[in-house]
């Protein structure tokens, strides 16, 4: 195993020789791809039948929440353009894309009761364009934008959730599993939560700090295991694919080697990801121990009857433990981690009082577009290493990755990010950390939720001014596929000309 050297405020890895470095390529089954998300793309918010979701509804009644006063509701018109963006993937030459379905395009009550003819169209004729040029599609069922008739009946906090997104995960399932062979139930379930129920940086910006994002939480883990359940009793024999579950994950490293720094790491891990993944991936499942042990232990000092963490029956665990084929990573940046950098900003109650411990980037990690976004050395690879050790069993799928500029095609920041972060995929390799993929956020700008169209995150440059929404591959789309087609980093490649073509074979 390779040693990380942390010194107080600077960790490295001891790396392999640089020679050796270079000449490394990726098996030749390791998947790339790129990844986007319905409300971020599609626009078309009232085409047909297709009803509100929370970001429709937070975008038209709260505009001031958005930075730039802007909306999905046209987005990058993917509704329209769809074939445009497969023939990007074509001239990228990804060889699999990840995209998002919006529930309440499909099921425009919500509930099950009806499904609409034309968003399953859209999605049937968005499946047939990539499969068309060997682009093996990955579906996420439920990429932030729950119907807003299901949020005016609680939402995430509401247990019947657990059987709306069942029906609902049956209707994709059915509906697309045919051709469709990775499913993937929720993308990032702590920003669903914490930052949708417990704070205010996601629709519906509830607030409900310290009560919000634990009941959600439980909720939703119950969501997708239900969902697993029928994919593997209903579908998996005939479709042959597989489901899995994406959570959001930086790299947490000590600020100091002390032990208390270690447990600072270890607690703060627990809230940001291991809250919605050791139910799924843990040998004994239910919640992270100390997390909950805290919770209880501040809600009984605060006078609450019983703990703000609801805990699963045995019964629950059972039926949640180890319903995930993979484990899929949306990865970003990291920080270094103690308890004495934990502020009392915080409310009470809240999940960050809970567990009392706070995170810091340093001045000299280059900073991206989104004020959260610093760039920590070897973050990923981190990251990807934190995952394995607490779940060594499970295959990692890195299921997003990225980095934000302003407007602009030269994004030599992007480039560097994307070789760096790749650097990192090899080393976990090298270390025989079983990563199957690798999917960049994002294939074009698009709308970044409280952010608008402020931060860009595309492989492709997007004009929003333009009614046409012209896409203009940026240098980073020509360094990614330089890396695909070659299956190697040349950290020396500069594309010839930024005339993009498409490769024959794609
Ligand atoms: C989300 C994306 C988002 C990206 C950049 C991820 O957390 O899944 O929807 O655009 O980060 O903020």
């Amino acid at each position: 195993m390779k040693s990380i050297l942390c010194v107080f405020y600077s960790c490295t890895i001891a790396l392999t020789s640089a020679a050796v470095k270079h000449s490394r390529t990726f098996p030749k089954d390791f998947i790339f791809g790129t990844s986007t998300a319905a409300y971020q793309i599609e626009g078309a918010w009232n085409a047909d039948d297709k009803s509100e979701n929370i970001w429709d509804y937070l975008t038209h009644t709260n505009p001031g929440a958005i930075d730039d006063r802007s909306t999905g509701d046209v987005a990058c018109d993917s509704f329209n353009n769809y074939k445009r963006d497969v023939e990007m993937m074509r001239e990228l030459g990804i060889d699999s894309y990840r995209f998002s379905v919006a529930w309440s395009r499909i099921l425009p009550n919500g509930l099950a009761d009806r499904v609409s003819e034309a968003g399953i169209a859209y999605y049937n004729n968005v499946i047939d364009e990539v499969l068309k040029y060997n682009i093996q599609p990955m579906i996420t069922l439920y990429h932030w934008d729950l119907p807003q008739k299901l949020q005016d009946m609680g939402g995430f906090l509401n247990p019947l959730i657990v059987d709306w997104f069942a029906d609902y995960a049956r209707v994709v399932f059915d509906n697309f599993g045919d051709r469709v062979k990775t499913f993937i139930t929720f993308n990032e379930a702590a920003q669903v939560c914490y930052e949708g129920y417990g704070s205010v940086t996601k629709a519906p910006l509830l607030n409900l700090t310290g009560i919000g994002e634990y009941i959600c939480a439980k909720n939703l883990v119950l969501a997708h295991a239900k969902a697993y359940h029928i994919y593997n009793n209903e579908f998996r024999a005939k479709q042959g694919g597989q489901c899995g579950y994406t959570i959001a994950a930086g790299a947490s490293l000590p600020l100091t080697d002390s032990d208390e720094d270690r447990h600072a790491v270890e607690l703060f891990i627990q809230f940001q990801w291991a809250l919605y993944t050791d139910p799924i991936f843990s040998k004994d499942g239910g919640f992270p121990k100390e997390l909950t042990e805290l919770a209880a232990k501040k809600s009984a000092a605060q006078g609450y009857p019983r703990s703000r963490l609801p805990d699963f029956t045995e019964e629950e665990k059972a039926y949640v433990r180890g319903t995930s084929d993979f484990f899929g990573v949306n990865h970003y940046s990291g920080a270094l981690t103690s308890g004495s950098l934990y502020t009392n900003q915080y409310a009470v109650p809240s999940s960050m009082d809970d567990i009392e411990v706070g995170q810091v980037a340093l001045d000299d990690w280059l900073q991206g577009a989104s004020p959260w976004l610093k760039k920590m050395p070897n973050s990923l690879y981190h990251a990807l290493r934190q995952i394995n050790e607490r779940y060594p069993d499970y295959p990692i799928i890195v299921t997003e990755n990225g980095w934000s500029t302003r407007e602009g095609i030269e994004d030599d920041e992007r480039v560097d990010y994307y070789r760096d972060a790749l650097e990192d995929v090899l080393d976990a390799l090298d270390e025989g950390i079983d990563v199957r993929g690798y999917y960049a956020w994002s294939l074009m700008d698009n709308f970044e939720w409280l952010a608008g169209y402020t931060e860009r995150f595309g492989l492709y440059e997007v004009d929003f001014e333009d009614p046409a929404r012209t896409r203009t591959p940026r240098k980073s789309a020509f360094i990614y596929k330089q890396i695909m087609k070659t299956r190697m980093i040349d950290h020396d490649y500069e594309p010839e000309s930024y005339v993009m073509t498409i490769d024959p074979g794609h």
